[in-house]
């Protein structure tokens, strides 16, 4: 099924310490950024990129489109203060209905079939989003001592892709706006409008490439990632 992904790539990603946008750092010699693009360039059933930047990043993420050949960016829109403040700017740009996708750039291994599954339930239910399951034994504290265990059964991580039907996520953007609402995933906003939310199981490795040590586990990450591929090419040679 069709659907259109909204992109924001217009942070700083202080947490990285690069001292520039941390997309354009590079995992096996490709820009994180590209990485993600490929992701969607690359399926069949992405009708088009809506990508939010920084406007003096704008040339030289044009040119890293042309040097990497993508061809599905529909429009660069300029980003804002906050990253929903970005997603805002896509949303204003988007023409049409449909399903969309509001993924952060700065996680490039999103796997396709966790994407099938998120725009089959948005277009079912209005909303879902991407989230593992938790792992570890949660604690709710304060001042760093403990004032209850939390039933991790259920607790969910959650991620993004988060995809919603256009008008569900126009409305909850909308009504933030007027309300001066400043969410942390357009999830929250959603939740607001009393709209029901579906949890689609994502994976583990989908991780948001934010301080140094993401980066030596992205580099795993992506030899994995190649040799599946391999794998999938020699599978379908046979
Ligand atoms: O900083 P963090 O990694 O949590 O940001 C998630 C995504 O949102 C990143 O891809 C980042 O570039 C984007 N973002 C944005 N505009 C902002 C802040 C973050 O597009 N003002």
């Amino acid at each position: 099924m069709e659907y259109t992904v909204m992109l924001p790539a217009a942070g700083s990603g202080k947490r990285m310490g690069a001292g520039f946008n941390k997309l354009f750092l590079e995992i096996g010699e490709t820009p994180i950024l590209i990485h993600t693009l490929r992701v969607f360039d690359s399926d069949p059933d992405c009708a088009g990129i809506l990508l939010a930047v920084k406007p003096e990043e704008r040339g030289q993420i044009q040119d890293m489109l042309g040097q990497f050949g993508i061809t599905k960016v529909k429009a660069l829109v300029d980003g804002g203060e906050e990253r929903q403040h970005s997603v805002a700017s896509c949303i204003e740009a988007h023409e049409g209905a449909g399903v969309v996708l509001v993924h952060d750039a700065a996680r490039p291994f999103i796997r396709r079939d966790v994407i099938r599954k998120l725009v089959d339930m948005a277009s079912a239910k209005g909303a879902a989003i991407a989230g593992v399951k938790a792992k570890d034994t949660m604690k709710m504290a304060r001042n760093g001592v403990v004032e209850k265990t939390v039933n991790r059964e259920a607790l969910y991580i959650i991620q993004t892709p988060q995809a919603f039907r256009y008008e569900v996520l126009h409305e909850a953007t909308k009504k933030a706006e007027e309300d001066g609402f400043l969410g942390t995933d357009e999830s929250m906003l959603v939740e607001r409008l009393g709209h029901p939310v579906h949890i689609v199981e994502s994976t583990y490795d989908n991780v948001k490439m934010t301080t140094q040590e993401d980066l030596v586990f992205g580099e795993v990450l992506l030899k994995r990632k190649q040799e599946e591929d391999l794998d999938d090419a020699d599978r379908t040679r046979l």
